[in-house]
């Protein structure tokens, strides 16, 4: 079956399911060259629905095939958030005769009664004897019972060298429980982290996941634990914040004070983020769901919900700010930009420039230096459907994201999809902005990546990204754009 991208929201660079619901990315591996891409699927509706583990393939992160759904719920359970790994030397006993090294998927099992109250939630595992294109689920699972919590969600599984150990780490609550075991099958719980650390909201924290990390330019190795949280982030509603800390094996370390908040992005579509495991060269790439639960049900697209945000590789840098990740589109992309006529002019008040009219995706990657007081209207789509206002104060620049209802939609989406933020940048000259538009997002990626800001917007009537100088004077000290062709139209299914 081929299905061709002709509904207008459909994204040409983003990943979206072939048909019905789609939330977080899950069991995110690495193998034999390509990556597996799993996430949180409901196919008969538009709507989330009893969770499946939606599946698909990639060599380069941009052109994904399709494949059949890797856990379908039963009796023991819908199969919500979860993580992937490679056994390499078979810790688990499982693949004693394989022919490759086995993999195993982790997953929360949730069984819900039909009357509406909470399901159970506990963790539960499936092996793959093929590479990650066929599971059986374990037959003694659960492998971690409730221990009598309401939220006991999303495993995330990852090899922690120093110990010789497996470590898990799983939403309990507001909090992270660390677990680790010697066989993959049975664990152990060791700590907790999170009380009063971070972002907390009234809603539970969701989706785990740690790494270590070379701090750029050193030796030093440092953990980051990232976690979602479903409401209350930086641009409302759900977003993804991460710690920086050290973890022994045991317990996770906060280096920051407890109340300073990380996000990893800063707009408001960027959630549940994950990053592969088991990648050849060790590389950190995160994706993640592009999308909100205050309104994530009811966007306007028809026959498919959710696509996912560009995938992000992540290094670890000393800024002036203090340890920081920095995020860039994938070199697997080879994204290239031709200098714009423009790059080396000015803006002056009342100017504006249009970098493309056509509907389609298209990349930016340029610095502008604005005069103190002066501001810079950016709309990625041409219309005031999602703009952001660059200002430059004495302490910075300041950017303002403004969207606006552009289509019809529910009531819901109505009511809490409008918004109005400012992130201030820390000092600097200038703004270093690199920038990816699709069919119904906008991801900007701000002074070497260390700001992000996805957003989405859905609008019919677009004509391509535009600066506009509103006040003052905008030097385009460099601009590269470059429209991309839909790259990604044919979505491949088995
Ligand atoms: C996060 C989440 C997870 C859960 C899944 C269910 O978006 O709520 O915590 O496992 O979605 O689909």
């Amino acid at each position: 079956m081929q299905q061709l991208a002709t509904d207008i929201f459909r994204p040409t660079m983003h990943f979206t399911p072939p048909f019905g619901w789609m939330n977080d990315p899950n069991g995110l591996v690495y193998i034999n060259g390509e990556y597996h891409l799993f996430y949180q699927y409901y196919p008969y509706g538009n709507k989330w629905g009893p969770m499946h583990w939606g599946h698909a393939v990639s060599s380069n992160l941009l052109n994904w095939e399709h494949l059949p759904p890797g856990l379908v719920p039963d009796e023991t359970g819908m199969c919500f958030s979860g993580s992937a790994v490679i056994d390499w030397k078979n810790s688990s006993g499982l693949f004693n005769d394989a022919e490759q090294p086995g993999v195993m998927a982790f997953y929360t099992a949730c069984i819900a009664p039909s009357n509406g109250t909470d399901g159970v939630q506990m963790q539960s595992l499936a092996y793959s004897r093929d590479g990650g294109f066929s599971w059986e689920k374990f037959e003694q699972n659960p492998i971690l019972a409730n221990p009598g919590l309401k939220d006991f969600r999303d495993p995330k599984v990852i090899w922690h060298d120093e110990s010789q150990h497996w470590i898990m780490v799983i939403t309990e609550g507001q909090e992270i429980g660390f677990y680790r075991s010697a066989d993959l099958k049975s664990w152990e719980k060791s700590s907790t982290f999170g009380h009063e650390e971070g972002a907390h909201d009234t809603l539970p924290w969701e989706c785990p996941d740690l790494f270590p990390i070379q701090l750029e330019g050193s030796y030093e190795t440092y953990w980051v634990l990232i976690v979602g949280v479903q409401g209350g982030s930086f641009a409302g509603g759900s977003g993804t914040q991460y710690f920086i800390g050290q973890f022994d094996g045991e317990s996770f370390v906060n280096h920051h004070e407890p109340e300073t908040v990380l996000w990893l992005d800063y707009g408001r579509d960027y959630y549940a983020a994950q990053t592969w495991s088991d990648v050849a060269d060790g590389s950190r790439v995160a994706i993640a769901w592009m999308s909100n639960w205050q309104y994530a049900n009811e966007v306007p697209t028809r026959n498919w919900r959710s696509a996912m945000s560009a995938p992000r590789s992540m290094k670890l840098c000393k800024m002036d700010s203090g340890l920081r990740l920095l995020s860039e589109f994938p070199k697997e992309w080879g994204l290239e930009t031709q200098t714009h006529p423009s790059s080396g002019t000015s803006l002056n008040q009342g100017q504006f420039l249009k970098l493309s009219d056509s509907y389609q995706a298209g990349v930016v990657n340029a610095t502008f230096t604005l005069e103190t007081g002066s501001e810079l209207k950016i709309a990625p789509f041409g219309n005031e459907s999602l703009v952001y206002i660059v200002c430059r104060s004495e302490t910075g620049y300041l950017l303002t994201t403004k969207r606006v209802i552009a289509d019809e939609g529910e009531e819901n989406y109505q009511k809490t999809f409008a918004s109005n933020v400012t992130l201030e940048l820390p000092k600097n000259d200038e703004l270093n902005l690199v920038a990816l538009i699709d069919r119904c997002s906008s991801e900007l990626l701000l002074q070497q990546g260390e700001f992000c800001v996805t957003d989405l917007s859905f609008d019919s009537y677009v004509s391509g990204y535009e600066l506009t100088c509103i006040k003052g004077t905008v030097k385009l000290a460099s601009l590269n754009f470059c429209a991309q062709s839909a790259v990604n139209p044919i979505i491949k299914a088995a």
